[in-house]
């Protein structure tokens, strides 16, 4: 990591001794991180070009630490962007200023500008990851967050003997934020990627990678953890083993009930931990990555990204190429509803809410914009894309922060009238019709009761396309205790719902022209944004934020904003 200068040293030297001796008594540690922003030139497909990157690593450092520690992030910008970091599914329990996302939590760290996040991990077990929240840069700008038991406690699962991050990501030739420009210019929608990457490597495959094709090495009869996390940009990934089974262990930084399956689906922002055990005969195999891709008509990447899994008594003429695994079609939605659908969760005293306070129905899906034929409005016949919930398409406001914006009460920033239902009721994955099309855009909040038991039905609609889309709440994770295809039909549906072992977690992938059903508790206190983890949908405004409230006392109230905090 980057160095700093001897009398800085000294200081924090002392403090880190200070802090390690006093944790020998909480047992519970401190970590102090730096992450210099900075550009670094790679080389991926035959192409050289420029990156941003966490301390010039790609992907960036991954942080090991254990549940119950303190982190604290200085992040110096010396990129020629704005730049926020967001900790993905860190539940930041009255730490919202430490969320990241950029105009929500906080303004942008301007070039030559520092923000150091501080945060306790509460009650979480897994994996997590770190990436920018601004603009499209987490494309290069991502790193794994491993959260280890605490000491004294043991992961509910025999010990693995290596512990593998496996991330999941997108590359494109071009630059990034060119890319994003485009777009964000024309209406259309954005260039699709040129490969997929395992820990940035494209692998094998693909032209001029491989000497960068990833290797791990394991040991006959061993059991690994692999934690894998899609930190693609705009795709869900169907991920598989040649020749070997995975058996599911955790998901989003909870533990689920073990099961074995050949091939799991992962939406953006997902992680999901498996146990390999490596016990076939001695050789090498290809770990690989696909796009399922849920959008009629759409355009995808539809490369393959590998990884070697290699063992370590090889015998002569292993040196042949591994076997690939199979991996389902690319619209195998059977298989990706066959692997979520065996998801549950372990029941503990955190019981799923029975009564519901705020009973929610969010439609989530595209839109498109009519606007005047032109550079401006390449979108399907000439229009622009859109893509909101509820029918509103979300803006970012840029004088302040959500947050700041709620906490200091500066009017005319938001409104809280974000819509509990729709506007209009519909057939949303039947034959929408066109004046339906197009949303409204707005800064719309809604606010929740500190303590209230919320449920939401997220309900894709078929506006230009169903689709399969990943959404995250930032600042919790929730229950998905109910999934299925067509329309949320409450009177049904409500019966069959999960309650009594439903997974956990902070990002749902909403089956394509389907919906799903998420509850959580309202003990988080803060301003949390609410989106698709696509992020051309996200960019197209597929988002909204609650407020939630204080409640009463210490430990029901968020902290106030940290002094080095950005201004707009
Ligand atoms: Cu991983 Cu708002 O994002």
């Amino acid at each position: 990591m980057h160095k700093r200068s001897e009398m800085e040293t000294c200081l924090s030297c002392l403090i880190v001794v200070i802090l390690s001796l006093l944790s020998c008594f909480a047992n519970a540690e401190f970590h102090n991180y730096e992450f210099i922003v900075q550009e670094k030139s790679v080389t991926r497909l035959c192409r050289t070009k420029n990156i941003i990157t966490v301390n010039g690593q790609f992907p960036g450092p991954t942080l090991t630490v254990r549940n119950g520690d303190t982190l604290s992030i200085t992040v110096v910008n010396r990129a020629r962007y704005n730049v926020t970091i967001h900790w993905h599914g860190i539940r930041q329990m009255r730490t919202p200023w430490a969320d990241g996302p950029e105009y929500v939590t906080q303004c942008p760290i301007r070039p030559g500008g520092t923000y150091t996040y501080r945060f306790t991990i509460e009650n979480q077990e897994g994996t997590l990851w770190w990436h920018a929240h601004s603009k499209w840069l987490r494309a290069t700008v991502y790193g794994a967050l491993v959260i280890l038991p605490k000491q004294d406690s043991e992961f509910p699962f025999s010990h693995p003997k290596k512990d593998i991050p496996v991330i999941l990501g997108e590359w494109w030739k071009r630059d990034i934020i060119a890319v994003q420009r485009q777009a964000q210019f024309t209406g259309a929608a954005p260039n699709i990627s040129d490969a997929y990457t395992i820990n940035g490597q494209p692998g094998d495959l693909y032209r001029c990678s491989t000497q960068g094709t990833v290797k791990f090495l394991v040991n006959p009869g061993e059991k690994v953890l692999l934690r894998v996390i899609n930190a693609a940009l705009n795709q869900q990934l169907f991920f598989s083993v040649a020749n070997h089974m995975l058996t599911v262990v955790g998901i989003d930084a909870t533990y689920n009930k073990p099961f074995t399956t050949n091939v799991i689906m992962i939406g953006p922002g997902q992680t999901t931990n498996v146990i390999l055990t490596a016990n076939r005969s001695p050789g090498r195999y290809y770990m690989a990555a696909r796009a399922y891709a849920t959008v009629r008509n759409g355009q995808f990447d539809n490369t393959t990204t590998t990884a070697i899994l290699e063992y370590t008594n090889l015998n002569s003429g292993a040196n042949s190429r591994p076997s690939l695994p199979q991996l389902p079609a690319f619209n195998d939605t059977s298989t990706a509803t066959a692997f979520v659908t065996q998801l549950r969760g372990i029941p503990n005293n955190n019981r799923v809410p029975n009564q519901i306070d705020e009973s929610l129905f969010f439609t989530v899906g595209l839109g498109l914009v009519n606007c005047t034929p032109g550079p401006r409005c390449q979108g399907p016949n000439n229009t622009r894309f859109a893509a909101s919930m509820n029918n509103v398409s979300f803006v970012l406001p840029r004088r302040t922060s959500l947050l700041q914006a709620y906490y200091q009460n500066i009017p005319g920033i938001y409104t809280l009238d974000f819509p509990p239902v729709p506007p209009v009721q519909f057939d949303y994955t039947g034959n929408v019709s066109r004046g339906l099309w197009q949303p409204r855009f707005g800064t719309k909040l809604y606010k929740l009761k500190f303590g209230a038991n919320v449920q939401i039905v997220l309900q894709d609609t078929a506006i230009f396309s169903t689709e399969d889309h990943p959404i995250h709440l930032h600042g919790y994770h929730f229950w998905v205790v109910g999934q299925g295809f067509g329309n949320f039909n409450a009177q049904t549906d409500t019966a069959n719902f999960n309650l009594v072992d439903p997974p956990v977690r902070n990002t749902i992938d909403v089956p394509v022209g389907g919906w799903a059903v998420i509850r959580f508790v309202a003990d988080n206190p803060g301003v949390w944004l609410f989106h698709c983890h696509i992020d051309s949908h996200l960019a197209w405004g597929l988002s909204m934020s609650f407020i939630v409230e204080n409640g009463i006392g210490e430990k029901q109230t968020m902290e106030p904003p940290p002094p080095d905090l950005p201004q707009c």
